[in-house]
């Protein structure tokens, strides 16, 4: 048996999601968290296996770590004793990464866990699981990265509110270029915390703005009426806060220069920031080009993703 979860890239809205603004995201399937479970030997307890972090863990009450916690949630919810299995989880999403990382080894292995015992959870349940285990993950993330990857459709998304399927009109290439360094979301997020908390009326103005370009997105995507130059500009704006609210690096900085200097009509940061993964919006004829800016300006990994007219 194996369960997956996709990564997830948010278009346009982080941070300013924190705040109660609206963001816009997508599943990113090119990356996915895998978790088998095989049994283990009687009296063996619950081992779970993290390939690519060199971590191994048996599950005990007092163990704090997420994956342990993951783990002991769905014991609890299904009101089950500890099994004799193991569990293996690989994932090829990068870790820190802003790409949900977390959030997908997290769902995946919820998801098999439960399927050892017959069940599975709704979208809705598993949501709300994956959400107690991103805090400790993040501090009070918004819930935007578990939304989007357990219920794997593009999403606008208002924290505490139900996820809206976004439906998008006009076919979108992106690529998705990785700076290779690991950047703390939670750090990001602290940070824009102890701006607001100094100077709440500038710092309010700036989500707003971003709010308002998400609506602006959204709404182009939806009719289809928007010019993918224009969309691209809107991306430009969202990046252009987000480096004003200090959650860009040089690193970023330099990502988003090449794509844009290579031709790409809009490129942003996505994610928490600080490292990570930015994103550039692109058409068929430019990819590739762009791509190999990417490449020379430092990018370790560089996918390409199409969003494909999708309605409600
Ligand atoms: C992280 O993927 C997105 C942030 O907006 C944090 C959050 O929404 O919790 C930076």
């Amino acid at each position: 048996m194996t369960s997956r979860a996709p990564a997830k890239i948010i278009l346009c809205g982080e941070h300013a999601v924190v705040y109660g603004q609206p963001a816009l995201a997508v599943p990113f399937g090119a990356l996915t968290a895998d978790v088998t479970a095989s049994a283990g030997i009687p009296g063996s307890g619950l081992a779970i296996i993290a390939h690519d972090i060199n971590q191994s863990i048996r599950l005990a009450p007092e163990e704090r770590n997420g994956l342990a916690y993951a783990a002991q949630l769905i014991l609890r919810e299904l009101d089950k004793p500890i099994p004799d299995m193991i569990l293996e989880v690989r994932s090829s999403i990068p870790i820190g990464g802003g790409l949900g990382s977390g959030a997908a080894v997290t769902a995946a292995l919820m998801r098999e866990l439960a399927a050892w015992f017959g069940h599975t959870f709704s979208a809705e349940t598993l949501n709300s699981l994956v959400y107690q285990v991103e805090t400790i993950y993040h501090g009070t993330p918004s819930g935007i990265d578990n939304t989007v990857i357990v219920y794997e459709r593009p999403v606008y998304f208002v924290r505490g509110t139900a996820p809206i399927t976004l439906s998008i009109q006009t076919a979108l290439t992106l690529l998705v270029a990785d700076s290779g360094l690991s950047g703390s979301t939670r750090e990001a997020v602290a940070d824009v915390h102890r701006q607001f908390d100094a100077d709440p009326a500038h710092i309010q103005s700036m989500l707003t703005q971003i709010g308002k370009l998400v609506d602006m997105v959204r709404t182009g995507l939806e009719h289809g009426d928007m010019s993918v130059t224009d969309l691209g500009q809107l991306l430009n704006d969202n990046h252009a806060i987000l480096r004003e609210l200090g959650v860009s690096s040089p690193e970023l900085e330099q990502l988003v220069s090449a794509a844009r200097n290579a031709g790409a009509l809009g490129a942003k940061l996505s994610g928490g920031g600080r490292g990570g993964n930015i994103i550039a919006l692109v058409t068929s004829t430019t990819a590739e080009h762009v791509a190999n800016a990417l490449q020379r300006a430092g990018a370790a990994h560089i996918w390409q993703t199409e969003l494909e007219p999708i309605s409600d």
